[in-house]
């Protein structure tokens, strides 16, 4: 099965136990919100991985009245759920990676998805391609930093963590030209490490890094147990902010 089709699998097994466990993604979410300033007039947005909505709620409550707000995710059962709650939004099935939407969009915004894209750097130059003159790219995604304390834990045993690579604030930056990044770490406390990966299932972020070979039951206890309780864990949250008046 291919990793996309995995990850779809993750979320949408996971639609209706996300938002008991998303409290990074509440604050990411809330941190992007708060950047979005006051628009002038209407705005044709378009939204990418909205999942159950909790940046599209936010977007709907942020922009002025008359925006017109296309929201889209990888997973439908995300769309579904998210959809039920927000009448007045456009709702679509759709690779972020892929947009099969003309554009162009006033503002394109998107809150913890790009982590799982395949192509961050083609992808993101394709969504500047889709922005309106004066458009702005609003993402947040997650860092280098993330999830320290556990990657560290597995390293003090010798074995690799299945935790993606993500980048630094330089090299997200480096992605797109003219974009701005900056990084706002979260650290959150977690009864366990047992706690924390069951808060991973019911976000269904579960999926590990490409070629990530899972530790056995025993390696998996000993991390647990070494990083004690409660434990805290980091979620590097980095924002991008992209005009498309300051791109190349
Ligand atoms: C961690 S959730 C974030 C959802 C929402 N934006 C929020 O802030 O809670 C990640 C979402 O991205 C979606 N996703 C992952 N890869 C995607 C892709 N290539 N295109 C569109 N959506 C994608 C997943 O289906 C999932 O709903």
């Amino acid at each position: 099965m291919s990793r996309k089709k995995i990850i779809t699998g993750a979320f949408s097994a996971a639609a209706s136990t996300y938002e008991t466990a998303a409290r990074a993604q509440v604050w990411a979410a809330d941190t992007l919100a708060g950047r979005l300033g006051e628009a002038a007039g209407p705005l044709r947005v378009l939204e990418l991985g909205c999942g159950t909505g909790l940046l599209t709620r936010r977007l709907v409550n942020a922009l002025p009245a008359g925006s017109q707000i296309l929201a889209t995710d990888l997973s439908p059962v995300m769309v579904q759920a998210a959809s039920a709650a927000l009448p007045d939004v456009a709702f679509a099935v759709m690779d972020a990676e892929a947009p099969h939407v003309a554009g162009p969009f006033d503002l394109i915004a998107s809150s913890l998805a790009a982590q799982w894209f395949t192509d961050l750097p083609g992808t993101l130059a394709r969504l500047a391609g889709l922005l309106a003159p004066h458009g702005r790219l609003l993402l947040t995604t997650l860092g280098a930093g993330t999830f320290a304390q556990w990657k560290d834990a597995h390293r003090a045993l010798g074995v690799e963590s299945g935790v993606p690579d993500y980048p630094g604030t330089a090299a997200l930056a480096a992605m797109l030209p003219g974009a701005r990044v900056e990084s706002s770490p979260l650290t959150l406390s977690y009864k366990d490490a047992r706690t924390f990966l069951l808060s991973l299932l019911a976000l269904g972020a579960q999926t590990p890094k490409p070629g990530h070979r899972p530790l056995s039951p025993g390696q998996v206890r000993r991390i647990i147990k070494a990083m004690g309780s409660p434990c805290a864990i980091t979620w590097d949250i980095l924002l991008l902010d992209y005009r498309r008046e300051n791109g190349p």
